[in-house]
This record gives C-alpha cells, structure tokens and sequence, in this order.
C-alpha cells in the first residue's frame, strides 16, 4: 500500500439538483454564496481538491449550469489552500486559449488551478451548440492531443505541434504558470481509450464509482500501461458517500434517494450516455453496465459503497487505498453539513488506519 496519505476532492455542486437525479430534498445549492462557503468547510474539513463540471445544457435535470473556469476561479479567491480542478471539454475549448486562461488563473491563485480534461459524453450538447460530434475513441485522440499541446506550451519555449486536430507555430507563452512542472491534469473516462490516454500523458485518471473488483482491473490495466510507456500516473475513484451515525440510517438515505429518483431525467440520461461507454469498440466505459439505480448518481457513485458509518467508510477508504487508489472524489446530499460531518467523522479513521498500517509494516 503506498506510504502517502489518500488524498480527498469533492466534486463542486455547480450545477443545479445536486449529484443526484431523484426529487428528494436536497440542502445543496448550486449557488456562488452556498459554494464560497463549501469550499472554506472543505478546506478546513481536511479536503486537497474541489472539482467542478462542465455542461452546456441541461441533461437529466441539472437545469441551470455555472462555466467551470470562471467558477473554480471564484473558489480559489475564497480559499487559501484547496486546489480546484476546473472541468474543460475539448471542442468548445481550444487548447492555446484554455493554456493561457488557466496560467494566468494559477499566476492569480499562487499555482492552485489544475484541470480536468473531460472528453464529451453528451451529443445533444455539442449539437445544441454547433460542436461537431466525435465518434467515441475519436473523442480520446483529440484529448491526448489537446493534453499533450497543454504541457507543451505551458512548459516550452518555441513550441510547435502538428496534429490532426490542433497546429501550434513557434509559440512561446508568457508567463507561463508557477505550478511544477504545470497545472496538474487530470482526466475523466474509463473505457480502453480513455485508460489508453492515462497511460500516456495524464497525471491523473479519474474513474466513475465502482466495485472493488472493478476498480482493481481499470487500476491494474493502467498502471501496466503507463510502465510501458515510461508513464506514472495516479488514480482518482468516485463515490457518492452517506455517512451516518448508524448503517440503518445511512441505508435508509439511499433507499428514500432511489425511491424519489426522476424516472424521466435517469432514462434519459441513461440514453444520452450510451454515446459513452456502451458506443466504445469493447463497451468498457462508464455507464456501460449502469443499473436505473446505478444512474441515479450520475457518476455510478453508490457502487463504490461508501455508505454506513464513519468506521465502516474509512475501512471502505482504507481498502480502496491498498488497490492502488490516491484519491476519493466524494459527493454528498446535503453538500455543507455533510462535507463537515465527513471532516469530522470520517477523515480522522482514515488517517488512524493508514498510521496504523505503516507502523505495521515497519515493525514487519
Ligand atoms: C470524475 C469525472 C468527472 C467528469 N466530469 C465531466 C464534466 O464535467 N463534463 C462532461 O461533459 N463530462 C464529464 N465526465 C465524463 C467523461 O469525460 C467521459 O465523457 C465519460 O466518462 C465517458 O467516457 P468513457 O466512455 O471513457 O467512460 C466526467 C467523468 C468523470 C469520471
């Protein structure tokens, strides 16, 4: 098991209806005031990352959706410490433009910015705003390209480059970011394609909930991949965790979530998503194998299972750790109460465990 401590983000409720498509009460807002405030309660509580989202349109609900760059912005101002991974969509970002966006965010916020580099799962969404739409592993290979273009300009002088997608000509940025050797870039996908790219140019590869054994085969491929290439890069799982003091009443949350889920909105995001997993060569990626209740979170985030109590999620976290696993992305019900219950509660018996084990294992 690694000898670093796990490290924690919360995805950024930046767009409304919260994680979850269900018509349960939700005391989550997708407001800046309630976000300025999760983000000061997140750094506090002990969280290293805040990710925010990108949609363009409405999907399955989320009617009303705040632009990632400028929002994780507005989060670095309020905080002093928490990085905030801002969502960018190749497409409608270009490369040379979001290069320059993000380093003078990370000139503003003392190297705090990072991005995640999402690859489209959406076709209504390209199509409502003029993108044209990729087939599926089309999608990944102007991803790789747009990730490798990002390091070369915010890492070279001169920088030239010549793809199918993008063309840069001898150029040089000033300033370029203070972050080392760049802004951290993470990605989300799980398919071959999108484990194909990890093990080739991203610090990070972000992976929709799931089961131990599903974790553990995305984990092992990528980390056989990324040796092949000379590569390392690390791994972030999703979760949708409902921490209570007893497991009764954390199950009972999840059961009332499913019961008032919007039948409408998960079938059809159900739909949309095929365009993702399912329409990849081997349908591998997420959501390939996604049950209705499984949608409701819409990043397969109960399956990861982090709902009981305090002890029984950090052994949970703990396990999840000993896979190969460097980060827990979590979301919640109700964002602010639970973030701190998290801090407070959960975050201290992970840090035990982890001491616990490396004691044990220098005593071995
Ligand atoms: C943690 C995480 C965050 C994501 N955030 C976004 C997002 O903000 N906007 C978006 O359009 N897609 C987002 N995606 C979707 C992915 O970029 C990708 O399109 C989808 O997972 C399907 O890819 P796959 O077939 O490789 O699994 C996210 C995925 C993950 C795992």
């Amino acid at each position: 098991m690694s000898q670093q401590a796990i490290k924690f983000a919360y995805w950024v409720p930046n767009v409304s209806g919260g994680l979850v498509v269900s018509k349960i009460e939700q005391r989550t807002s997708w407001s800046i005031d309630y976000n300025r405030k999760l983000a000061q309660l997140a750094e506090a509580a002990g969280f290293d990352y805040a990710l925010t989202q990108i949609r363009f349109t409405a999907g399955y609900g989320a009617e009303f959706q705040h632009e990632s760059v400028a929002f994780s912005h507005a989060l670095l101002a309020a905080t002093t410490r928490l990085k905030v991974i801002a969502a960018i969509l190749p497409g409608p970002w270009k490369p040379a433009l979001a290069a320059k966006q993000l380093a003078t965010i990370d000139q503003l916020t003392q190297g705090r910015i990072a991005v995640n580099i999402v690859s489209g799962w959406f076709k209504g969404e390209f199509q409502a705003i003029g993108e044209h739409w990729l087939e599926h592993d089309e999608r990944y290979r102007r991803s790789e390209e747009f990730i490798r273009v990002l390091k070369g300009i915010w890492t070279q002088d001169n920088f030239t480059f010549k793809g199918d997608f993008y063309r840069i000509n001898n150029y040089t940025l000033k300033p370029k970011p203070l972050a080392l050797p760049h802004p951290e870039i993470f990605q989300g996908g799980s398919s071959r394609a999108a484990r194909d790219m990890a093990a080739q140019v991203s610090d990070w590869y972000f992976t929709n909930g799931n089961t131990p054994e599903g974790i553990k085969t995305q984990v092992d491929d990528i980390r056989a991949k990324a040796a092949a290439h000379q590569h390392s890069v690390k791994i972030g799982v999703n979760a949708f965790v409902i921490a209570r003091d007893t497991e009764e009443e954390a199950r009972a949350v999840l059961q009332a979530i499913i019961d008032s889920a919007d039948v409408e909105a998960v079938h059809a995001f159900g739909d949309a998503a095929k365009q993702a997993g399912k329409s990849s060569l081997e349908g591998e990626g997420n959501w390939a194998k996604s049950t209705f209740e499984d949608l409701v979170q819409y990043n397969d985030g109960f399956k990861t299972n982090l709902i009981g109590t305090p002890q029984q999620i950090a052994e949970r976290i703990v396990a999840l750790k000993a896979l190969g696993v460097d980060l827990l992305l979590a979301g919640f019900l109700h964002f602010q109460e639970e973030v701190e219950y998290f801090g407070r509660r959960v975050l201290p018996l992970v840090r035990e465990l982890e001491a616990r084990h490396l004691k044990e294992t220098a005593a071995a």
